[in-house]
């Protein structure tokens, strides 16, 4: 397995208390293979992201516990040099914002020839033709033009693909995508989420791609892990959580978003909101918005109950959520 999660756990110390963002996440990530991350805002999917990679903003933020296994290394082991050589050459993150992520001030392709420069030790002017060679490749249009624009001059849809091309310089074994397409419009979403397929498959990468948008999802990822309140309440083949979710907050995601295979269906959000993770509920977190809640459920915290080979959920009743 290239990446494999286990138990993390990451705390915040706020005025508030101390907010549990990450309370036991596990997950893996083969080569080739696409992970969405899902779940409602607040939920921890950034949190998990950042302790992955290494760049959490400690403090506030501290790994209370857990394994980050990277291509079988522990990276919470690793020295602050060592993670850093990791970032970059084995994995990558693309962020929502790609106008914060990017220099202002210097040119693109000057940013994207940093990383060749920086990394391999490359003269200005073959990491320049490197470059514009990245940037044909994520499409962007008259790129030996464009390398020498800078940020503000390119579309939000084109920015993006400034920040994959980042991303994918240094061939990185693994990309993480936080909401990489939540600030562009439909049709540019669609776009850069097919470019991220394809560089995906051309590169044999592992993807985890952050999303709430479970319409995105069923094109493009192989698994989905759903987070609730800091927990992956359930983890599963894609098809598998479509053709019957394990676990009533998967449930509930998928009701509130329309499909057309199920056209005419009533739509129902989730009632109520997500709990402060200073307050966690008792027992199963989700018990309070819960329609299938029972006693049990405010007592006792369902352990990820094995499903199949490939699937888990932490329910007392999944059995029932998968049958109903
Ligand atoms: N810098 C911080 N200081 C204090 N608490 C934080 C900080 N960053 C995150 N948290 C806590 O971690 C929780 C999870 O945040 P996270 O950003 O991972 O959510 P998310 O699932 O990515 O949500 P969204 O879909 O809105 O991006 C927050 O609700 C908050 O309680
Ligand atoms: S454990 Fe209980 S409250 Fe939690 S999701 Fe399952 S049925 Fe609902
Ligand atoms: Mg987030």
């Amino acid at each position: 397995m290239l990446l494999d999660v286990r138990d993390l756990h990451v705390e915040f110390r706020t005025r508030d208390g101390v907010a549990r963002a990450v309370n036991g996440v596990s997950f893996g990530v083969d080569a080739g293979e696409t992970l969405a991350v899902l779940g409602e805002s607040g939920s921890g999917k950034s949190v998990t992201a950042q302790a992955v990679m290494g760049i959490l903003d400690t403090p506030p933020g501290r790994v209370t516990g857990g394994e980050v296994l990277f291509q079988g290394r522990d990276l919470l082991k690793l020295k602050e040099e060592e993670r850093r050589r990791v970032r970059g050459a084995g994995m990558a993150m693309v962020f929502q914002d790609a106008l914060s992520s990017l220099n202002p001030v210097l040119t693109v392709g000057d940013q994207l020839g940093e990383m060749f420069t920086v990394h391999r030790g490359m003269s200005r002017k073959d990491a320049r033709a490197k470059a514009v060679e990245l940037m044909d490749q994520v499409r962007i249009p008259a790129a030996r033009e464009r390398v020498r624009q800078y940020p503000h001059q390119f579309s939000g849809g084109m920015r993006q693909r400034v920040m994959i091309a980042m991303a994918i310089a240094l061939e990185p074994a693994l990309i993480i995508a936080d909401e990489p397409t939540t600030a562009l419009d439909v049709t540019v979403q669609a776009q850069v989420m097919d470019l991220l397929a394809e560089l995906r498959r051309e590169y044999r990468m592992g993807l985890v791609l952050i999303t709430h948008d479970l319409g995105v999802v069923a094109d493009v990822a192989d698994r989905i892990a759903v987070m609730y309140a800091g927990r992956v309440v359930e983890s599963a083949p894609v098809d598998d959580i479509y053709k019957a979710p394990a676990h009533p907050y998967t449930r509930g995601l998928l009701d509130s978003v329309p499909r057309l295979d199920l056209k005419g269906r009533e739509l129902h959000a989730i009632r109520g909101l997500p709990p402060s993770l200073t307050d966690v509920p008792r027992g199963c977190a989700f018990h309070p918005r819960c329609p299938m809640a029972r006693d049990v459920c405010r007592t006792d915290v369902p352990a990820p109950h094995e499903v199949s080979a490939t699937r888990a959920a932490a329910c007392h009743f999944w059995k029932e959520c998968l049958n109903g």
